[in-house]
């Protein structure tokens, strides 16, 4: 008989019709109630058994984790917290879960201790609810995209450019690493890594991106990125995904405008279509919080949290303004941050972004304008010959979510930074050609999908909300 999901079972169509279904045993009570799970939905459909119509054998493989196969007759329920249950008639047993060394027990596990199990922990229902929330949040992005007429763009995975000129790479290299060919200084001559050109894992699809506006108009990349920094953060991995539309002919402003709208749309599609997952996610940061002190209390649940999000304008304020305020501010009482804001030209730390967004704006915030001498050579220099056409978005509780730009579209000003930069002309000679070539003013920002489903879920780790993280410590499996 054709299987049906636990989902479908609890929707209630098919009451009174036999019914088969596969999953896993959550609990098994009293050798009567087994709670089977397929990861379709958050909730478990109850199947009740008639212990006297099978066979011992049978009964004692059933435990937290084996895979079943249950058939049997969908009746409404008449115990509390279910609607409907399955009479059982068949068990099939697909495999056992030894309950001495199955490491998934119904009762409250740790996030770190689950973490060391990355290849069973989506079977608690934390992960679960996560990931299924980090699955329906991929699917609105594209749905977000291709409803406003973008063309998904896929950016290489490997290539020859440090987008960011952060030095922050992994290095690809075919090198025969026992006999690598040398400089004549005697070192590893990595411009032989990969046919004659130096190779990295990409730290961002922009620069190819903008290849792609500057033809298709409207692209995006959606992909994974890395980023080889040695931060032991709740903030950042070594390999994460990012969303990069880039559009010719916006300007800043139309970037900011598309990057609210865009958040703002797939936080609504999450809130429309994961509403049981958010519930459940929901309670448990309100139980995480009861042990914690008041004042590290989130003052909204997460669901009102993402309302307010979806709801309100985004403030906008330039990097000059922002300096200003944290200069006036008063954190807490005796010590102002731990890192003061030096003066202007300074890059702000994640507390005094978390600062502004938490303390005084109280809502997201776009910073813009941005001193050149602290962002990426590709920004768009403002007529005042120092700020740049930069915009970070700072997200409560996550700081920094999404960084982008409007891009230098003048040749002789791009080529300027570049060797002002030291930079060798020759290796960006193809970006440099989208400049000579029909060239025009345009826009793009690169968000950061696990920083988005930290904030969508309300997950604390990074690391806890990426199937298998990798970090600085974390690339076993
Ligand atoms: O601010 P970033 O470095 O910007 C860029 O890479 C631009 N080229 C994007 C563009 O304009 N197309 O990174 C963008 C976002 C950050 O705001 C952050 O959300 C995320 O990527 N991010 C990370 N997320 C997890 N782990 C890391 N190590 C991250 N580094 C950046
Ligand atoms: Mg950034």
């Amino acid at each position: 008989m054709k299987s049906t999901s636990v989902k479908e079972l609890l929707s209630g169509n098919l009451l009174l019709q036999e019914v088969t279904v596969n999953g896993w045993v959550k609990t098994f009570r009293s050798n009567r109630f087994i709670a089977l799970n397929d990861g379709s939905t958050i909730n478990n459909i109850q199947c009740v058994v008639d212990f006297e119509e099978f066979d011992d054998s049978i009964l004692k493989q059933i435990a937290t984790g084996a895979a079943l196969k249950i058939t049997g007759t969908l009746v409404e329920s008449q115990g509390r917290g279910q609607n409907v249950e399955i009479q059982t008639k068949n068990i099939y047993v697909h495999g056992i879960a030894d309950p001495e060394t199955y490491p998934i027990q119904p009762k409250k596990h740790s996030l770190e201790f689950l973490r060391e199990k990355a290849h069973l922990r989506i079977r608690t229902n934390t992960f679960a609810a996560v990931m299924r929330v980090r699955s329906a949040l991929s699917f609105a992005i594209h749905n977000y995209f291709r409803q406003n007429d973008f063309n998904y763009f896929h950016a290489p995975i490997i290539t020859g450019s440090d987008a960011e000129g952060a030095g922050e790479m992994f290095r690809v290299t075919t090198l025969d690493q026992k006999n690598p060919p040398l400089t004549e200084e005697g070192e590893i001559n990595h411009k032989e890594d990969f046919f004659g050109k130096e190779t990295n894992l990409t730290v961002s699809g922009q620069l190819e991106a903008e290849a792609y506006a500057m033809a298709l108009g409207k692209v995006y990349t959606f992909g994974p990125t890395f980023r080889a920094e040695n931060s032991n953060t709740s903030r950042h991995l070594a390999e994460f995904w990012m969303i990069e539309p880039e559009v010719a002919f916006n300007d800043l402003d139309a970037n900011m405008d598309l990057a609210e709208d865009f958040i703002k749309d797939v936080i609504n599609y999450i809130l429309e279509n994961c509403a049981e997952d958010l519930a459940f996610l929901e309670k448990r940061l309100l139980d995480e919080e009861k042990t914690k002190p008041q004042a590290e209390r989130s003052d909204m649940p997460l669901i009102e949290k993402l309302k307010f999000v979806a709801d309100n304008n985004f403030k906008r304020v330039s990097y000059t303004e922002a300096i200003d305020i944290l200069r006036n501010s008063k954190p807490n009482k005796k010590k102002k941050f731990s890192y003061p804001i030096d003066g202007w030209g300074a890059d702000l730390q994640s507390e005094h972004e978390r600062y502004l967004v938490e303390k005084h704006f109280k809502c997201p915030v776009i910073l813009f304008d941005y001193p050149a001498d602290i962002k990426a050579f590709y920004m768009r220099l403002n007529e005042d010959g120092k700020t740049v056409r930069a915009m970070d978005i700072l997200f409560p509780g996550i700081g920094e979510i999404v960084g982008g730009s409007q891009r230098e579209e003048r040749l002789d000003v791009l080529k300027e930074k570049i060797a002002a930069l030291g930079i060798d002309e020759k290796e960006l000679w193809w970006y440099l050609d989208l400049r000579k070539f029909g060239s025009a003013v345009h826009s793009g920002f690169g968000l950061g999908f696990e920083r988005l489903v930290l904030f969508a879920t309300g997950m604390g780790n990074i690391r806890d909300v990426i199937p298998f993280p990798r970090t600085p410590q974390n690339a076993e499996f």
